[in-house]
């Protein structure tokens, strides 16, 4: 059943919580009602599961001299705090990341601490009392904040992304929007020009308001799906003097050496070669059209010309328990990449996989984030960024590990919101950050490629609009 909050405007953030404890929706009515009278606030939860009605009211004091938004905020965080409580009881049970449901835990305690709310090292202490967030994740927000020291704030500096959401086939877990290759290989001769058109625009745009590109990142989708006479042409347009270009490789069954010397000639510096798991019954299950001896052999070509790279992996994957995932852990840390990224599998609507999830071992995910995080630890692995998605199994989170100083700071700066992305392509967000006022707006391009194609000049004109 779905909760129902007198104030709407708390709704949505309360119906997240809701579906954290009870994923398959919670089996009693839920109605939230609130008052304020001076600066005393009153929280009442009414729960009724059919038989029986219980009331739970929990009063807060609202701090002197909030901003309207401020306000807005803190009685947002004190009535999700009283419903974490209430089902936290009635469930018999906690969550890792407590109360919280946003998808960005480091940037909501980095702008507490640059607010002068409270200060850096108290921010796992924070987290645990006033969220009830518990410790290991507080601890690893903190770790990861101590890791994001690269962060720059500056309007003039902006990251490039480039979508490519095409892939060589569809995998059944994935919610991303991206075509498979066959469905519209007719088109991207076509999308590549639209794609050309809207950077020319973009480098003129650079030019005139005297923008520095930080990173660019070209992602997906599976960007090396392209041919290398495409990639090539793609790749020609963009030549901005960055130290840190990244294309997602990802899938290994489209990585080649030819594609690898075009990436190396256009100073491309950074890959990612994704295996999911090691297990390649897993593969078949989840429809993931690529060998372990694919990933070896394109590692290895990726060793070969000096690339830096990240591999991703999924925990929760259908059919897959403890044993495997650890299996496929330390087969990672032989390989040793500069980059991990550890996902926890997330069902959403749009992923074929929704339908049967009879083979996911939800219990089995937590112990193997918390594996993940120590062993990669113990290998000189050090976490950098974080999110968390909806539907992701135990409301668990995404975390990205680096070695040996090898950040990828378009990956901070997304997920941070701390700097402003110029989106190019179909699905590419657009993002402003103005800095000065902690403020940020964000303007997306069409989702579907036909429609970008058919639309490429009003996408040009609103990129321009948009940062001018
Ligand atoms: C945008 S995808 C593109 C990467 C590339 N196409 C690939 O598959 O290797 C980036 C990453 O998101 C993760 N991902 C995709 N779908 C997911 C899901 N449903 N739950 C958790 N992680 C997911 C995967 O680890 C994937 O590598
Ligand atoms: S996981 Fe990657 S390769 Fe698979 S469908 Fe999604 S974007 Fe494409």
């Amino acid at each position: 059943m779905k909760i129902v909050c007198e104030s709407y405007e708390y709704e949505k953030d309360m119906q997240d919580l809701v579906n954290l404890f009870y994923p398959e929706g919670a089996p009693f009515s839920i109605h939230h009602k609130d008052s304020t009278l001076g600066s005393t606030i009153t929280s009442t939860i009414i729960i009724n599961d059919g038989l029986n009605e219980k009331e739970y009211v929990k009063f807060f004091t609202l701090p002197n001299g909030l901003t309207p938004l401020r306000e807005k905020s803190f009685k947002k965080g004190a009535f999700k705090n009283h419903l974490y409580q209430v089902l936290s009881a009635i469930a018999k049970k906690t969550l890792p990341w407590g109360s919280l449901t946003g998808i960005r835990p480091c940037k909501m305690m980095r702008e507490m601490v640059e607010r002068g709310e409270i200060k850096e090292h108290i921010v796992p202490e924070v987290l645990m009392k006033e969220f009830f967030v518990d410790e290991k994740k507080a601890k690893l927000v903190f770790e990861i904040m101590k890791n994001q020291k690269c962060i720059i704030k500056n309007d003039k500096l902006v990251d490039l992304f480039i979508n490519i959401p095409i892939c060589p086939t569809r995998c059944n877990y994935c919610s991303f929007i991206s075509n498979e290759l066959c469905s519209v290989a007719d088109k991207v001769d076509l999308y590549l020009d639209c794609l050309l058109k809207e950077l020319r625009a973009v480098k003129e745009l650079i030019a005139e308001k005297s923008y520095i590109i930080r990173t660019i990142y070209i992602g997906g989708g599976t960007p090396t799906v392209l041919t290398v006479r495409q990639l090539e042409k793609l790749l020609a347009e963009i030549n901005y003097p960055v130290s840190e270009f990244t294309v997602e490789c990802g899938r290994a069954d489209t990585i080649t050496r030819e594609k690898l010397e075009i990436l190396k000639k256009y100073n491309v510096n950074r890959i990612s070669i994704n295996p999911q798991t090691f297990c390649e019954s897993t593969l078949k299950r989840i429809g993931r059209k690529q060998t372990n001896k694919q990933i070896f052999d394109a590692y290895m070509l990726a060793m070969e010309y000096d690339f830096i790279v990240n591999m991703d992996m999924i925990a929760g994957l259908p059919g897959e328990k403890l044993g495997i995932f650890k299996r496929s852990i330390n087969t990672l840390l032989e390989l040793s990449p500069q980059n991990i990224t550890v996902h926890t599998l997330s069902i959403k609507n749009g992923a074929l996989l929704k339908e049967d999830t009879s083979q996911v071992f939800g219990r089995d995910v937590p112990k193997m984030v918390d594996y993940a995080e120590e062993i990669l630890q113990e290998n000189g692995y050090k976490p950098y960024y974080i999110y968390r998605q909806k539907h992701q199994i135990g409301g668990l989170e995404n975390v990205g590990y680096f070695r040996d100083g090898h950040v990828c700071i378009f990956n901070i700066d997304s997920m941070e919101d701390v700097s402003s992305v110029i989106g190019v392509g179909a699905g590419a967000i657009s993002k402003r950050v103005f800095n000065l006022e902690n403020r940020l707006e964000r303007e997306p391009n069409c989702k579907f490629i036909n429609d970008y194609i058919a639309r490429i000049d009003e996408m040009v004109a609103k990129k321009i609009k948009f940062f001018s």
